[in-house]
């Protein structure tokens, strides 16, 4: 079992996809941290509910960016986390702390990578009038959604998508790609190759 240690800053819907995989013991991991830059966020009552030890400090609190971040750092490397998992966490990583937790963070972004990074991504492809979005795990790096790309799916978009349509469609399948991306992490299945994720065979598929 690997710690897992997971952002967020939202609702919390694939904080609850992941916490229920783990505790099912499909993920190989153990969630030690939920931590978020809102103390209001729902997700923290989630966390609770699956009796997962909650941090909260507000970003727009004394000190701003730079203090939550030193103070986000300092929890996690106390935590022991082996693996973050960025989960609605709506702020870009200090380069410092991407670098210090290397290939051990990733990210799930509601549209098919490089389309759309940022905020609001199902809105930007929406507007945008693409026929298929989705969405993408990756590991992170320096840049916003730019790193290695893990596993993606698809979804259509249809004629009279709204941006929350869309979202709520996105939605279902990153409940059942996340946790699936977090346990090939935790059994050691990933392997970063330049851009590209090689995804290793299992037991079960040797
Ligand atoms: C998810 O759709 C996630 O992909 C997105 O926020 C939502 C959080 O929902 N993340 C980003 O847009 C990151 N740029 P949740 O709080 O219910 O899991």
């Amino acid at each position: 079992m690997i710690k897992l240690a997971v952002l967020v800053s939202g609702r919390g819907t694939n904080l609850a996809a992941i916490l229920e995989a783990a505790r099912e013991g499909r993920l190989g991991v153990r969630p030690v941290l939920v931590l978020s830059d809102r103390p209001d966020a729902r997700a923290l009552s989630v966390a609770q509910t699956y009796g997962v030890r909650t941090a909260a400090r507000d970003v727009a609190g004394p000190g701003g960016r730079r203090a939550f971040f030193a103070w986000a750092e300092r929890e996690l490397v106390e935590s022991g986390a082996e693996l973050i998992a960025l989960a609605g966490f709506m702020r870009l990583l200090p380069a410092g702390m991407v670098q210090r937790f290397r290939w051990r963070i990733l990210n799930i972004h509601p549209s098919l990578l490089p389309a759309f990074p940022g905020l609001d991504a199902p809105r930007q492809a929406v507007e945008h009038g693409v026929r298929i979005s989705g969405c993408t795990v990756h590991f992170v790096d320096e840049g916003m959604d730019t790193g290695p790309i893990v596993l993606q799916a698809a979804v259509p978009v249809l004629p009279d998508d709204t941006p929350g349509t869309l979202a709520a469609r996105i939605r279902k399948e990153e409940h059942r790609l996340y946790p699936e991306a977090i346990r090939l992490f935790a059994a050691g299945r990933l392997r970063i190759e330049g851009r590209r994720v090689r995804i290793l065979p299992g037991q079960k598929d040797i």
